[in-house]
């Protein structure tokens, strides 16, 4: 078997769980791979002071960004923090008409101290490599991913919000840039990490979003690209996400794609189901769902809490049975620009069901978020200072 973020089963034990368990150096030594060239400072005081406020998911970009660039020839080369702007590309680079991409997500918090940190940075780093692996690119040195980080989040330091609930969202993401039409992998690829302060990724917080499962439309089949983090995933789901804003709905909810009856994943986060009886359930990783860092963590931090954690084969039928009869009590999604959100209401055609339970979501959403913003202590070093 191809090794996939599916090749095993127990998700405490998948590669990319320990590839994040593995000591990171610090920061102060991997500073400096991607040197900042251009000036320092771009939006004055007042410029970013406005562009914090009111903060929502994705919209405003901070005053630089990282950059490599990759050949066949040469390997990784020009690692750089230059001012954030326009990127110029032929229009025959290879990614604008096969979709060679792959990207990745994770934040930086600010702490109470003012310091700045993320969370499992090599797990990030890992997928990347994962996803760059199906998506025939070259794959990028773990450390050298971090360096990425730590050197961008030092130079735009002051675009770390301190809001409840913000963080600086960091957005790596590697393309094909070589000019050509044949299908084949590139020789020329780019690499480049932007950085955009955020607030909560649904406008009303944590309040319980509604879904809509989709019926028509699969987000990803078998052996193909479910498990990798590349845009062709999302883009798929942006029809069944139009179908979801018409049926007055926050997310779209797939299902497999051989039986048509097995929960997924959302359009960009995991989901978790809680039972009466206190089992969370999550999704098997089939080779078709996103191996997210958000679900990992919660399963560990679940798992050491004492709860039984189980990767299920979870039925849309068997789901609504459930909730109909109690047998389940909560539902919830999780991710990293997400976090941990309850879902309310769950709505298909032929099917329209309420969900009132959140308690087991707000426990975990309040651990985990208590890790990563430096409120609770960090058993599993987790947390990495970048600044
Ligand atoms: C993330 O959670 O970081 C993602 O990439 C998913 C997307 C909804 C923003």
């Amino acid at each position: 078997m191809t090794e996939t973020a599916a090749s095993v089963t127990s998700s405490l034990e998948t590669p990319l769980a320990r590839a994040a368990a593995v000591p990171v150096p610090q920061a102060d030594e991997l500073a400096g791979r991607f040197p900042l060239t251009g000036p320092a400072r771009i939006a004055s005081d007042a410029e970013r002071a406005q562009a914090l406020t009111d903060l929502h998911f994705g919209h405003v970009f901070s005053d630089h960004m990282a950059h490599a660039r990759w050949t066949r020839q040469e390997g990784w080369g020009g690692h750089e923090v230059r001012p954030y702007g326009e990127i110029s590309l032929s229009p025959a680079a290879a990614v604008l008409h096969y979709g060679q991409e792959v990207f990745e997500g994770i934040k930086a918090y600010r702490h109470a101290d003012g310091s700045i940190w993320t969370f499992r940075p090599r797990y990030n780093a890992a997928r990347m490599n994962v996803s760059a692996r199906r998506l025939a690119l070259p794959e990028m040195p773990e450390e050298d991913f971090i360096a990425s980080l730590v050197d961008l989040v030092r130079a735009d330091a002051d675009w770390v919000p301190e809001g409840d609930g913000e963080s600086l969202y960091l957005r790596p993401f590697m393309f094909a840039s070589e000019a050509f039409l044949g299908v084949h992998a590139a020789g020329v690829v780019d690499y480049y990490l932007i950085a955009s302060p955020s607030g909560a990724y649904f406008t009303h917080g944590l309040q319980p979003i509604s879904i809509w499962v989709s019926q028509n439309y699969h987000r990803a089949g078998r052996g193909g690209t479910g498990f990798a983090k590349t845009g062709g995933n999302y883009a798929s789901s942006l029809l069944p996400q139009q179908e979801a804003d018409a049926q007055g709905c926050d997310q779209v909810c797939f299902l497999d794609d051989v039986t048509e009856k097995n929960l997924e994943e959302l359009g960009g986060m995991n989901i978790m189901v809680v039972d009466a009886d206190g089992t969370v359930r999550t999704p098997h990783l089939t080779g078709t769902i996103l191996e997210g860092n958000t679900r990992s963590a919660i399963i560990r931090l679940l798992t050491d809490a004492g709860r039984r954690v189980v990767e299920d084969t979870i039925t849309l039928e068997g789901l609504l049975a459930d909730i109909e009869s109690g047998k389940v009590s909560e539902v919830f999604a999780c991710g990293t620009a997400a976090v941990v959100v309850p879902l309310g209401h769950l709505k298909g055609e032929g099917f329209d069901v309420r969900i009132e339970g959140q308690e087991v979501t707000h426990q975990i959403h309040d651990r985990l978020t208590g890790i990563q913003y430096g409120r609770l202590e960090d058993p599993y070093n987790w947390m990495y200072r970048l600044a």
